[in-house]
């Protein structure tokens, strides 16, 4: 996602401490204790400006959600786009990080579900193993998701999806869903990206699994 550097975006999220949390690593396997309940936990890989997000933390407001965004200016957006929510979205906490730091925020065990929507495809063979459901990353999260758990994944990008369902079965997930058209059904508990929206509106067919860590 381009976007222009915007040199304030740590100070103005650094204005909201609840919301925004600089120092991840202090919280690993004390998620709910920050949360203060013990509701399931959420997590949603590189969120972008938050659409998915925050739309899912409003409308469940039983499930603590985490949103995960390497880039300052970009997690800013989503910062703004929960803070617009009302009543205040106490269950969402935005972590301006990257996903490589993942088992250092994250005790073993601690995930209830984990969202992958629309990766960077990075096409080049040379550099699979920067793809977010590359085998390396996915035995990663299994350390952290519960027994069972799930992860659901989107992209419209098609080499990605056949990629990564080979990588899925390779770690020893079970794949429960692998659908390559997702909205040739109506599906309402589907809440949209914003990539699903834009790529949805060209025409470009949605690709969705679902993973069960076994
Ligand atoms: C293509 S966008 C998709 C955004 C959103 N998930 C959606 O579906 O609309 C991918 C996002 O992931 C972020 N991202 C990519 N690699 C990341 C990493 N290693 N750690 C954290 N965020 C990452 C990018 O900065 C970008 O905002």
């Amino acid at each position: 996602m381009r976007m222009r550097h915007k040199p304030y975006a740590v100070d103005k999220m650094l204005e909201h401490p609840k919301l925004v949390v600089f120092k991840p690593i202090l919280y690993k396997g004390k998620w709910n204790q920050l949360f203060d309940n013990s509701k399931p936990l959420h997590v949603e890989l590189g969120m972008g400006r938050g659409q998915f997000i925050t739309i899912n933390a409003s409308i469940h407001r039983d499930i603590n959600y985490i949103g995960i965004e390497k880039k300052n200016e970009v997690a800013l957006i989503a910062m703004n786009r929960a803070l617009d929510i009302e009543p205040a979205l106490d269950n969402l906490r935005i972590l301006p990080t990257n996903i490589d730091y993942i088992s250092e925020i994250f005790e073993e065990g601690e995930i209830d579900t984990l969202y992958i929507n629309f990766c960077d495809p990075w096409p080049k063979v040379r550099h699979a193993k920067r793809r977010l459901t590359h085998r390396n990353y996915l035995n990663e999260y299994k350390q952290l998701l519960k027994p069972n758990a799930e992860i659901i994944f989107k992209t419209d990008n098609r080499d990605l999806f056949d990629f990564s369902v080979e990588e899925f079965k390779e770690s020893g997930y079970e794949l429960t869903e692998v659908n390559y058209d997702l909205h040739s059904l109506v599906d309402p508990s589907n809440v949209m990206t914003e990539y699903e929206k834009k790529f949805s509106e060209m025409g470009v067919k949605i690709n969705r699994l679902k993973a069960l860590n076994k």
